[in-house]
């Protein structure tokens, strides 16, 4: 059956205690089984890891599955600086949607700069946990 994979990664898992003004008061589980509910006809997957290297190898194993419709993607601090994970996602044929809960170009210099952004088939930044849906509906767009 084919899926979409949503992938975070480090310290996603404290949404909901983290920064609550930043990243608002939903958990990480809230915002997948809303996703879920939402898009009920595609099966949604989840992983989240804090580690690079299980980021790259979800992106691998996800990112070479022909079941896999694409990947809606956040790297959290890894977006600004992991080239290891832009490669990953150079290496893959999946497509990729970077997103971001906060508007990552209104907050601190080292945020503006994402060395993902050039693999990925667009971004979507800014809307809390909306960003999320829209990554999805993106790439559902794309089918
Ligand atoms: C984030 C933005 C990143 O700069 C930050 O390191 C995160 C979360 C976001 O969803 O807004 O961990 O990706």
């Amino acid at each position: 059956m084919r899926y979409i994979l949503i992938l975070n990664g480090p310290n996603l898992n404290l949404l909901g205690r983290r920064e609550p003004e930043i990243y608002g008061a939903e958990t990480l589980d809230t915002i997948i089984a809303g996703l879920r509910e939402r898009f009920a006809s595609i099966e949604l997957r989840h992983e989240q890891h804090n580690g690079e290297g299980s980021l790259i190898d979800t992106l691998h194993t996800a990112g070479f599955d022909p079941e896999c419709l694409g990947i809606v993607f956040n790297a959290g601090a890894y977006t600004h600086y992991s080239y290891a994970i832009a490669d990953a996602i150079a290496a893959v044929p999946a497509p990729v949607v970077e997103v971001h809960m906060s508007n990552v170009h209104a907050r601190e210099d080292f945020r503006h700069r994402s060395v993902i952004a050039p693999l990925c088939c667009g971004t979507v930044a800014g809307f809390g946990a909306d960003s999320y849906r829209l990554g999805v509906e993106a790439l559902l767009n794309r089918y």
